[in-house]
């Protein structure tokens, strides 16, 4: 028996989808007792979306971006056929309306390759553990920061020398600003949190910061006190709500995402129940997202559908405790360590570590603060950058202590 997919998209992803189900569809119909095969494919300049969706049992949607994917995809679920996409623009925009189409018509939307690539992330935190209460979901989930990352770590290469590497080896997109800034990364944790904790989050409800304003010194004093520089998505609960944000965290050497490199993505979920639990792998490229859809297809050939239920009410919290790195500037003479660790105590920041550097007529501090309140926090790095010593505005990272 054949089982019809209608390929939507026919670029990096959609092709080397089209290699491997050829490759792999003899294997499936041993696995599964029908045989997967392509109805069409659907690009700018060939097939026709209407007689596609007419000859086919599931829909791949690998063409990306909002329009028309949101429209494909949501006429092949009120038609009654399964879909699977790798698109995180529009589940991070759009998932309710698609997860209520599949809902209504019962059939399956999956989007495994739409966070972490091949990093099974999605199947985890939505079939496996279904039961665990989610407490914390921590997350490396764009291989291009990552990797740029890695390499001033690894290199001690500036910022700008990093990102033109990436782009050499492929791992960073000509124009690579979604990447950089952030907001590919705020899209896949509004999926993780979607279903880590049941509650609608859209990619609006993400702060996102990037990494471009990161410096090769701040690495190096990171690694002086024996910190990685990561650009992290957390989504967690926090006081009956829920923090989603993305930002640029030093996490402590033994913080299992600390010794994610390269252009490598992982995810740690943490609950009670399980205590934590690491995914990582591949987190973009052809053939390995394609596996990852192929997957989702083969899940989608055997019923029962899984979707998230109907979404839940959490409120979005986003003044959250957090540890901090500051790194400020001052004139090297007596008394200023101690006025800036008064005007810390007043805001209730207490101080875990200090680093201390002369520069001739200025010093550095380098200091780590417990977790805080990141309004007290802020209150506290304004109220420095004010103070007449000052010679540079205090540089600020969240860092990730290892709390499980
Ligand atoms: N690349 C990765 O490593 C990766 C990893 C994870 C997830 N994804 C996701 O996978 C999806 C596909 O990414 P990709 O890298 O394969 O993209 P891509 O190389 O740019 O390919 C996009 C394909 O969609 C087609 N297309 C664009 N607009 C269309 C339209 N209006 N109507 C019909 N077809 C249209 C293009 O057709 P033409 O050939 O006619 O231009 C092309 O074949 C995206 O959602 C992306 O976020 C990609």
């Amino acid at each position: 028996m054949r089982f019809r997919l209608g390929l939507l998209g026919h670029g990096t992803v959609g092709a080397a989808f089209h290699e491997l189900l050829e490759d792999r569809a003899e294997a499936v119909e041993a696995t599964v007792g029908m045989r997967p095969e392509l109805s069409g494919v659907l690009t700018r300049s060939r097939g026709d979306f209407a007689d596609l969706l007419e000859r086919s049992d599931l829909i791949v949607e690998l063409i990306g971006g909002l329009e028309p994917a949101r429209e494909y995809l949501l006429a092949a679920l009120r038609a009654g056929k399964h879909a699977v996409t790798a698109n995180k623009q529009v589940l991070s925009q759009h998932g309710e309306e698609l997860y209520e189409a599949a809902r209504e018509a019962g059939v399956q939307l999956r989007f495994e390759a739409a966070v972490g690539g091949v990093v099974p992330v999605i199947r985890v935190i939505h079939e496996t553990l279904a039961a665990a209460h989610i407490e914390r979901v921590h997350g490396i989930v764009n291989g291009t920061t990552n990797f740029i990352l890695s390499e001033m770590t690894r290199t001690g290469a500036s910022y700008d020398d990093a990102l033109a590497d990436a782009q050499r080896l492929g791992y960073a997109e000509a124009d690579p600003s979604e990447d950089v800034n952030g907001r590919d990364a705020a899209a896949k944790m509004a999926i993780v949190a979607r279903l880590a904790f049941g509650a609608a989050v859209s990619l609006d409800d993400v702060p996102y910061e990037g990494i471009e304003r990161v410096t090769g010194e701040d690495i190096e004093y990171a690694r002086e006190l024996g910190l990685a520089l990561k650009l992290v998505g957390s989504a967690e609960r926090v006081g009956g709500g829920l923090a989603v944000r993305v930002y640029p965290a030093f996490l402590y050497g033994e913080h299992p995402l600390a010794a994610v490199n390269g252009s490598f993505n992982a995810v740690t979920i943490e609950s009670p129940a399980i205590t934590e639990i690491t995914l990582s792998g591949p987190g973009a490229g052809g053939p390995q997202t394609a596996s990852a859809v192929l997957g989702d297809v083969i899940s989608a050939m055997i019923p029962p559908a899984t979707l998230p239920p109907p979404a839940i009410a959490l409120p979005l919290v986003t003044d959250v405790e957090s540890a901090f790195y500051m790194h400020v500037e001052v004139a090297d003479r007596p008394g200023v360590l101690a006025q800036v660790a008064e005007i810390l105590g007043l805001q209730g920041v207490s101080v875990k570590s200090v680093v201390q550097r002369g520069l001739g007529d200025n010093a550095r501090l380098v200091m780590v603060m417990h977790p805080v309140l990141e309004s007290r926090f802020d209150a506290a790095a304004g109220l420095i950058g004010r103070l007449d010593f000052v010679r540079s505005q205090p540089r600020v990272i969240r860092v990730i202590e290892e709390t499980f």
